[in-house]
């Protein structure tokens, strides 16, 4: 009869944005429908090299193939036979963090072989995004032969320690991009003289490699008259690795320019990039960029984006600015802008405001009383004006933003309804976050909402004392939280189903119950309470009855549901079955009745299981024995009864005291316990996981 006391439920997931673009290798036919044969050697023994090709891109490459123009990833000149193109680009899957957490199970491995060098016709090689093909080695010297390329892309790949200056010797050279992968180790150049050579080059990337050591290293780049693109992000750059005096350069093209992530502290007016009016990309976000933006901003009138976002920027957007009729994205987030909204707006160009699609001022000091703005800026895809001191209503018109995808208004003084009205023509939208303010959400039950999210917090709204059925329809959801939006009840029964793959899921501080029999029970002065955590950054920590547990960036998507310890009734309810990225369930130490679903074993990701001292009864389920990561089971004191199941991941768990899994169940039989089973052990029996029941996350167990 004692209701849930304490309800402790954890769920806590990163989430990588997973850039992701689909790769396909054209193979062309040579016109003597055959390679040549060197060319098919070379290959052949670069093959050799390669140890380790887990996705099996390398499978066509064969001596009995005898036309290597069709291998993958080969592309031949169709007039002269010759290997012209050599693409064995890793696309980041999705999901991007499992090829993080296990590139090995994706990324080639081996070593890039000089055969390569025999491809004298060579122009295009790609080997990006195998991570693991590096090695942490240098990168290959050899590669400065390869004279005919016009395209390099080492990206990610796992190289360290310095560049080769014999890149150098590729004058032909139209993209250079040897981006690092500063999780093995960095790159680091400390004379990048050798760039002068590469007159051609119009897209250089060498973001993420180590340039503390290189002096003046704008003078370098500014050599190459044809440069379109620079990106020079995460390079360890200060203020002493640019020249103090005013610089003449030969950029006349250079249309984007990435130096974000760099440790520039100053924002002289005198920064040679100030006067590059071909601009039309400058991204300086992630920086320790102080004082006011400089007036020269303005001369870059072709900018579309503008980012500079999370430095110590202090003040307004400068008057200058007003013929900067290009920009499509404005990003000053996280940097002192001290400003009332509505200044800071009538400071952005206005012969841009109809075209003006991200606006991002979240955590940015602004006050303001309005959001009227919003109706001259039509074509917003995106508004973040989250973490500031914004007060009043939000005005209805927000709702003919027909191309919103994402809205940011949490963590202000906003009040006010929010109706149906507001949402309208939102039929894009996909973020929606209105926490931390004093705003009521008045919506009909019946609602049908426009859009289909997937990120949405309504956190310290007031939403009850009713579940908002809406919600019912928004299944695509990845992160939910409804904390404090004093709903009251029982949770209904499609929540557990609809959200079952939601990610991050806070239900926190409101007076539900999860389980049945709530109503005589919770008005008790206690109410359950469920609680989650999550650290959208890149290491999270789970916090499990005072347990801290770290996890770096490579543990992304963990689901943990601890509900251990509270008086918990009824029956363990069969939609929890569904919650298929549940990785620990822990229910010891309660008052649970009836049989163990048999659908546990939809559980896939489940490695740590304890239902211990309570009160189940019944056979165990057959289908736990597929829970292939299983590592911890706890079925101990119970009520259960018939043969332990065998096979499979049971039999591998790892325990010294086997029997104590299942100690304190007198009516169970069967290895590991002491009492024999009478008669011979069965598969059927009515426990079995039907094979609809399996979980869309079986293929990835093959
Ligand atoms: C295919 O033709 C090209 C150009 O005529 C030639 O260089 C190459 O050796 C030929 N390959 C074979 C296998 O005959
Ligand atoms: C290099 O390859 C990566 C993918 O691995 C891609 O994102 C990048 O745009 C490529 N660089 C160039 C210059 O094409
Ligand atoms: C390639 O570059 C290196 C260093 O920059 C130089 O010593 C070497 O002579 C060059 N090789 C060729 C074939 O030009
Ligand atoms: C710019 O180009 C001119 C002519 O090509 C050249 O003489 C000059 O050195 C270049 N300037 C810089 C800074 O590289
Ligand atoms: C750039 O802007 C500054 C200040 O607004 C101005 O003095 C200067 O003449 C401009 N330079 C160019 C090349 O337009
Ligand atoms: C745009 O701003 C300029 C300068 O601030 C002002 O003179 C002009 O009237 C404004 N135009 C519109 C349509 O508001
Ligand atoms: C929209 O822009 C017009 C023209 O600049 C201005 O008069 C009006 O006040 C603006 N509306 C709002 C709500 O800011
Ligand atoms: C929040 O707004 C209310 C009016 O809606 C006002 O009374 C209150 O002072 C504001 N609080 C803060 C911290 O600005
Ligand atoms: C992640 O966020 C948590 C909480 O905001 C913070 O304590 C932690 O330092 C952050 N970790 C990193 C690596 O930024
Ligand atoms: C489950 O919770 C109980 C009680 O808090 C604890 O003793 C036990 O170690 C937990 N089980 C696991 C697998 O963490
Ligand atoms: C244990 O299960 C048996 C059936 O296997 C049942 O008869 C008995 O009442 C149960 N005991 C308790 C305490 O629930
Ligand atoms: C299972 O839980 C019981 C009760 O807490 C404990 O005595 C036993 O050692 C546990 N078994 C394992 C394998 O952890």
């Amino acid at each position: 009869m004692a209701a849930p006391n304490k309800l402790l439920l954890l769920i806590i997931i990163i989430m990588l944005a997973a850039a992701s673009s689909v790769h396909s290798a054209t193979t062309e036919r040579c016109n003597n429908g055959s390679c040549v044969p060197a060319e098919r050697a070379a290959l052949l023994s670069f093959k050799a090299g390669i140890t380790g090709d887990p996705d099996n891109r390398l499978v066509s490459w064969q001596q009995r193939h005898h036309d290597c123009c069709r291998w993958s990833g080969v592309t031949c000149s169709r007039r002269t036979g010759h290997v012209v193109k050599l693409d064995l680009r890793y696309d980041y899957p999705i999901p991007i963090y499992d090829y993080l957490s296990y590139p090995e199970d994706y990324s080639l491995r081996g070593q890039v072989s000089s055969s390569l060098l025999a491809l004298r016709r060579l122009k295009h090689l790609d080997l990006s995004g195998n991570i693991v093909l590096g090695d942490a080695k240098p990168m290959p010297e050899f590669l400065g032969s390869l004279e005919g390329l016009t395209y390099l892309n080492l990206s990610n790949m796992g190289f360290h320690g310095r560049v080769p200056p014999q890149l150098g010797n590729l004058s032909k050279l139209v993209q250079l991009d040897i981006h690092g992968y500063i999780n093995t180790g960095r790159l680091y150049s400390d004379d990048i003289s050798w760039l002068a050579r590469l007159q051609s080059l119009q897209h250089l990337d060498m973001g993420s490699i180590d340039l503390t050591r290189v002096l003046d290293w704008v003078h370098a780049v500014s050599a190459l008259p044809n440069l379109v693109a620079l990106i020079l992000d995460a390079c360890w750059l200060k203020d002493n690795n640019v020249p103090s005096s005013v610089l003449h350069h030969n950029f006349t093209l250079l249309e984007e320019l990435d130096l974000s992530y760099n440790l520039f502290k100053g924002l002289a007016a005198s920064y040679w990039f100030w006067d590059v009016t071909s601009l039309n990309r400058l991204n300086l976000e992630h920086g320790e960029l102080s004082g006011p933006l400089p007036n020269e901003l303005g001369n870059l009138t072709l900018l579309g984006t503008f980012n500079i976002g999370n430095n110590n920027i202090q003040g307004m957007i400068p008057a200058t600015t007003q013929a900067m009729c290009n920009l499509r994205s404005l990003n000053l987030n996280f940097n002192i802008i001290s400003a009332d909204i509505t200044e800071v707006i009538d400071r952005i160009p206005n012969c841009s405001w109809n075209k003006l699609q991200e606006l991002s001022l979240d955590y940015a000091d602004i006050t303001g009383a309005t959001l009227q703005f919003v109706s001259n800026l039509t074509s917003l895809t995106m508004l973040d004006v989250s973490d500031n001191q914004l007060s009043g209503s939000v005005p209805v018109e927000i709702g003919a933003l027909t191309n919103l995808i994402h809205l940011y208004l949490g963590y202000n003084n906003l009040s006010g309804v929010i109706s149906e009205d507001h949402f309208v023509g939102l039929m894009n939208l996909k973020s929606l976050d209105l926490s931390d303010n004093n705003l009521e959400l008045n919506i009909d039950s019946h609602w049908v909402p426009p859009f289909n999210l997937h990120r949405a917090s309504f956190s310290s709204c007031h939403l009850g004392p009713q579940f908002p059925k809406w919600l019912q329809l928004q299944g695509s959801i990845n992160d939910l939280d409804i904390s404090n939006t004093g709903l009251v009840g029982r949770i209904p029964d499609w929540f557990w189903t609809t959200f079952s793959e939601t990610r991050y899921l806070d239900i926190s501080l409101n007076q539900l119950s999860v389980f049945d029999d709530p109503f005589k029970e919770v008005y008790e002065d206690k109410y359950s309470s469920v609680d989650m955590g999550l650290h959208n950054n890149d290491s999270i920590s789970m916090v499990m009855k005072g347990q801290v547990l770290e996890y770096g960036e490579n543990i992304v998507y963990l689901m943990s549901i601890d509900l251990s310890c509270n008086s918990l009734t009824g029956e363990i309810p069969e939609e929890l079955s569904s919650l298929a990225a549940l990785i620990s369930l822990n229910l010891s130490s309660n008052l649970l009745s009836g049989n163990i679903p048999y659908k546990i074993g939809n559980l896939r990701s489940l490695e740590s299981l304890d239902l211990s001292k309570n009160k189940l009864g019944g056979e165990i389920p057959r289908g736990l024995s597929d829970l292939t990561y299983l590592s911890y089971l706890n079925l101990s004191y119970n009520n259960l009864s018939g043969r332990i199941p065998s096979g499979h991941q049971l039999d591998t768990l790892n325990t010294d005291d086997p029997a104590s899994m299942y100690i304190g169940n007198p009516a169970l039989c069967g290895h590991p316990v002491p009492m024999q089973c009478p008669g011979p052990p069965t598969n059927k029996g009515p426990t079995r996981l039907p094979e609809d029941g399996l979980s869309q996350m079986d293929f990835l167990l093959g």
